[in-house]
């Protein structure tokens, strides 16, 4: 078999809350293959964006460790970790974080400008992106001008503009409503398709969890299962 794309290692994550110290995670192992796509669901505060943030660098591990594309990244300094980042990962948030004043073409192209060696024309890309997630008749609309859904998708499109390998979303669709969050999910799921992408989403909603290949079952910073929806 061959190496997980993702593992983690008995991560512990505890968190200053003024003299209190928070158990966010508490022991998590995972082993997340490529082409995977795996939710992880959980009730508020179970520590979901946690782990999320320590799989994609964002954070680090109080102890244990986290290996990604069999690479240790749990001693890696922000620098490093920054690299990881750009190189690896692609995140999508419940809020889209576009910027207003930039078309959709525009904001999936500027983190290819942006990328040291990047390996696609800006423009063409975010193009051959944003008709892949259907949205090839609104390249030219700035986000105020695009429903949540659409917006979300050009927010994934632009996560996936330098070819991560691994595309990490938290709550995606927890700001849409029932069909557009669907739309995100086909979009998703044609990523994982089309690309090859290793997809983590964390999700509330049990119905999106069901069609994930294996959803992770968080309760106070454990895994808790294999398979169940809370
Ligand atoms: N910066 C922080 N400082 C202190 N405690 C934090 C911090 N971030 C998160 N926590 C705590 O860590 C625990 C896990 O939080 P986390 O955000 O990972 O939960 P979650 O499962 O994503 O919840 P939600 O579904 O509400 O987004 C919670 O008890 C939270 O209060
Ligand atoms: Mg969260």
């Amino acid at each position: 078999m061959t190496d997980p794309v993702i593992r983690a290692s008995n991560i512990t994550r505890n968190l200053k809350l003024g003299s209190h110290i928070v158990h966010a995670l508490r022991g998590v192992n995972l082993e997340i293959y490529a082409n995977e796509m795996v939710g992880i669901i959980g009730p508020s505060g179970s520590g979901k964006s946690t782990l999320l943030g320590i799989i994609g660098g964002l954070d680090s591990p109080t102890e244990g460790e986290i290996e990604i594309e069999g690479v240790d990244i749990t001693d890696m300094d922000e620098g490093q970790l920054t690299d990881i980042r750009n190189q690896k990962i692609g995140f999508v948030f419940q809020f889209f974080n576009l910027i207003p004043t930039l078309t959709a073409l525009e904001n999936v192209a500027l983190p290819i400008e942006f990328a040291q060696a990047p390996r696609h024309k800006p423009f063409e890309r975010a193009k051959e992106l944003l008709d892949m997630l259907g949205l090839g008749s609104r390249l030219h609309h700035r986000p105020n001008e695009l429903s949540g859904g659409q917006q979300q998708r050009v927010a994934i499109a632009r996560a996936l503009a330098n070819d991560p390998p691994i595309l990490l979303a938290d709550e995606p669709t927890g700001n849409l409503d029932t069909h557009s969050g669907e739309t995100v999910l086909e979009a998703l799921s044609a990523i994982r398709d089309n690309n090859g992408t290793t997809v983590v989403l964390v999700t509330h909603d049990p119905d999106l969890a069901t069609q994930m290949d294996r959803v992770l079952s968080l309760v106070d910073g454990r895994i808790v299962n294999g398979l169940s929806a809370t």
